[in-house]
């Protein structure tokens, strides 16, 4: 996968990019992440990105210019056709079922600008989808982007040494995940629990899947809803709607 991010701040991507598990899976080739940076493309001797907004108000909107030709400059470059992505608080919220569709991408292009906001053009023009990490803000969309290469490169075939891992998440998919210990068996009075050291295997895996459901429901109900159910639900509610 090639990831393009096009940003304010490239050097913020150092070290995400150097690490764990994003840092293996580019030097295995799996993932080539190429930075530009937006002001290389600003065309005054300011090199601005950004201005007052028309009709006044506080702080700063960036301009259509320097992203519109930043983007054209990185479509260029490469043929492979990607997934325009913007970065706002605004945006659908990132999932994890949206990482695993957009892992399955040839190529993404992330728009990282300043939460001030985006001259609405560049919404209207370039049709990006765009993405909010949680309703909070941020100073500006980097640490959005880091999220989403971090997501997405784990999903990626390859990516995680233990190959297992991905599967052992998925028959708890969609919970939290269940209590994991390691060595002492005994910590400061605190025991593992026995099933984890009875080597049953059918006992450990039931014990996983009742542990993540019970800590789901206590911590997260709004996760155990499934989507197929809430659709039924809103229809069942919209027909009892009707005939009241
Ligand atoms: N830019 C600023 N805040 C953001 C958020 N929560 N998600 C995505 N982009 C952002």
């Amino acid at each position: 996968m090639r990831i393009d991010v096009l940003t304010l701040f490239p050097e913020a991507f150092e070290t995400i990019l150097n690490i764990s598990i994003v840092q293996r899976a580019r030097q295995k080739g799996l993932l080539q992440v190429v930075l530009t940076n937006i002001r290389d493309f600003a065309l005054d001797n300011y090199r601005s990105i950004d201005d007052k907004p028309y009709g006044g108000g506080p702080g700063m909107v960036m301009m259509c210019q320097p992203i519109f030709d930043c983007l054209q400059h990185v479509e260029a470059v490469d043929p492979l056709k990607g997934r325009r992505i913007l970065l706002t608080p605004q945006g659908q919220p990132f999932t994890q079922s949206l990482a695993g569709e957009l892992a399955q991408d040839e190529r993404l292009i992330l728009i990282s600008g300043r939460y001030e906001g985006f001259d609405e053009r560049i919404r209207i023009a370039l049709k990006p989808l765009e993405l909010s990490i949680g309703d909070y803000v941020l100073s500006g969309g980097e640490i959005p982007a880091m999220v989403i290469i971090d997501a997405v490169t784990r999903l990626l075939p390859g990516a995680l040494g233990d190959e297992t891992s991905v599967e052992q998440e998925s028959f708890t998919a969609g919970l939290l995940e269940y209590p994991q210990y390691t060595r002492p068996e005994v910590f400061r009075g605190l025991r593992v629990p026995e099933v984890l050291l009875s080597g049953h295997h059918a006992n450990i895996r039931d014990w996983r899947l009742q542990q993540a459901r019970q800590r789901t429901a206590q911590r997260r109900p709004d996760l155990l809803v499934e989507p197929s159910n809430s659709k039924q639900e809103k229809q069942s509610d919209s027909q009892h709607d009707r005939k009241s």
